[in-house]
């Protein structure tokens, strides 16, 4: 088979091969989906400032995250269910991901187990997104399995304490077979819109502090989007952010996180990694996330997929694709060496918006 050309061309292919139940829960987002389209537009309101006769010749995409280096920028997002989109799950992404040498982070709503997946792609990297369960025995099981296989990192996600409420799942009714794929948090069929009712929404930054004092990994925390929470994050232990209103599948009207990054990473200051997720489908997305304070970018939908469309080969295409764009953007824009960027390679846009991403 041959593999679609772009993220977009994914996005489409996806759509003739999901079930609609499935499409519906990936695709959404919340309320009128303003925040959902935006997360795409945003970024496509920024222009690239090129400079030219700039020797190009060496391109380095590698990046320092939680003091470690990575080979390329481009992260997988957290996001949960693999099994509705492929057979083989998360163990596809895993691998998938470790072959394009892209970081992988597993969600903690996942249809296999942390375990399987580290023996699915032993060598490639991997981080753990928790969420914390009302019951927290299950959320804290997850944790000990994470630090035992070789997750390096924590990410706890802070924008769910109740679901948003996504219109696409409602009208679709779609319902998961939970005593199969999440066996030890629910028996029986789980309607979509009731994920929320796992979760325990008291969580507060004292819970974060202990995590971060705790659990023995570097804690992330996911779905800041102010420099206040960037700043409470890092009094509290947080060793990195990730800007992300959940692909707009939250708080409907929040604004991009395009918008959001430049002041958190100014606040982050070097007391925090800052990654960026939402709407990311080109490799000038990644060139200008870098260039406003983000470390790495995080991909979500574009994965799901590439996972739908072509299980592990999908996955890899995907990012494959994407860390291509980069090096070119790189080397177009005249900054070949992405740790390199910074706020001179990037202005605001004089045209309107663009066209939207997906029809
Ligand atoms: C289908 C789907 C499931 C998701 N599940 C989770 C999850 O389990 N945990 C989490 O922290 N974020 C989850 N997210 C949010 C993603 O981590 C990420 O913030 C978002 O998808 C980024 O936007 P993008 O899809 O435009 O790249 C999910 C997103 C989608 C689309």
């Amino acid at each position: 088979v041959t593999l679609p050309l772009t993220l977009s061309d994914f996005a489409r292919a996806a759509a003739e091969r999901l079930d609609a139940g499935p499409l519906a829960y990936y695709s959404g987002g919340a309320g009128d989906e303003l925040t959902l389209r935006e997360n795409e537009a945003a970024w496509r309101r920024i222009a690239v400032r090129p400079r030219v006769l700039v020797d190009v010749s060496q391109r380095d995409l590698s990046t320092t995250v939680l003091g470690r280096e990575c080979p390329h920028p481009i992260f997988v997002a957290p996001t949960a269910f693999h099994r509705l989109a492929h057979s083989e799950g998360e163990l596809a992404t895993a691998r998938g991901a470790a072959a394009a040498d892209a970081l992988y982070c597993m969600s903690s709503l996942a249809t296999t187990s942390p375990v399987a997946v580290a023996e699915a792609a032993p060598a490639g990297r991997r981080w753990f997104q928790l969420y914390v369960f009302k019951d927290r025995g299950v959320s804290d099981a997850l944790v000990d399995a994470a630090v035992e296989h070789g997750y390096e990192a924590i990410v706890v996600t802070a924008d769910l304490p109740v679901l948003g409420v996504r219109e696409r799942e409602l009208r679709s009714g779609y319902a998961i077979d939970a005593a199969e794929l999440i066996p030890d948090l629910h028996s029986g069929d789980l309607a979509l819109t009731d994920i929320g009712t796992l979760i325990d929404p008291s969580l507060s930054w004292e819970d974060v502090e202990r995590f971060a004092a705790g659990c023995g990994l570097p804690v992330l925390v996911k779905g800041v989007m102010t420099a206040d929470d960037a700043v409470l994050a890092a009094d509290h232990g947080a060793a990195g952010v990730v800007v992300s209103n959940h692909g707009g599948r939250q708080l409907d009207t929040v604004r991009a996180g395009a918008e959001a990054l430049p002041e958190i990473a100014e606040a982050a200051g070097d007391r925090l990694d800052v990654l960026v997720d939402g709407g990311i489908r080109r490799g000038t997305d990644v060139l200008k996330a870098l260039a406003l304070g983000a470390r790495a970018v995080m991909v979500g939908r574009p994965v799901l997929w590439g996972l739908a469309v072509g299980g592990e080969d999908g996955v890899r295409s995907v990012l494959e694709i994407l860390r291509a764009e980069l090096d070119v953007a790189l080397a177009l824009a005249g900054v070949p060496r992405a740790a390199d960027l910074d706020g001179a390679s990037v202005e605001p846009a004089r045209w309107a918006g663009g066209v939207p991403f997906t029809a």
